[in-house]
């Protein structure tokens, strides 16, 4: 009968873990926020107009994201976190340094959502892996635009 309850401690185990992982991916997307606006504000010279409008929409994505885990970690009956990523967000008004460090940003949440999705499959919610991998493709997308843009 051990055999049960091995089972279900290494459930919750596994759940610990999707919980950390989640809410790394939103320590993130709150961080890109933070970013985004900034960047937003600060894009000069002759790029300005339409980096602006894309840094802001980044933004909108980016709460979008954050929306989605929360609401994942609360289905999983987790305590999401407030706090952003701790990593510098780098203050330029070089457009091509900012573009740098969304690239660097993109490539660290796909990979973060990468690592994610294996462990809600293993939970076997389709709904959570769906609305989870809509979230890795949109970053992969975003490192595919951002990597063309710094062509
Ligand atoms: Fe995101
Ligand atoms: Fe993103």
């Amino acid at each position: 009968m051990n055999l049960g309850y091995d089972r279900v401690l290494g459930d919750v185990m596994g759940d610990k873990s999707i919980i950390a992982a989640l809410n790394k991916a939103l320590a993130w997307e709150l961080r890109a926020v933070a970013m985004y606006a900034h960047y937003s504000a600060y894009v000069s010279g002759i790029h300005r107009p339409h980096l602006s409008v894309y840094f802001s929409n980044e933004v909108n994505e980016s709460i979008t994201h954050a929306s989605t885990v929360r609401s994942a970690i609360v289905k999983l009956d987790g305590k999401a976190i407030t706090e952003r990523a701790p990593e510098e967000i780098v203050h330029t008004h070089d457009y091509s340094i900012m573009l740098e460090e969304a690239y660097k940003t993109e490539k660290i949440a796909s990979d973060v959502y990468h690592s994610i999705l294996p462990m809600i499959e293993e939970l076997g919610d389709d709904e959570l892996y769906d609305s989870l991998e809509v979230i890795y493709f949109d970053e992969m997308r975003s490192v595919e635009e951002l990597r063309m843009m710094l062509k």
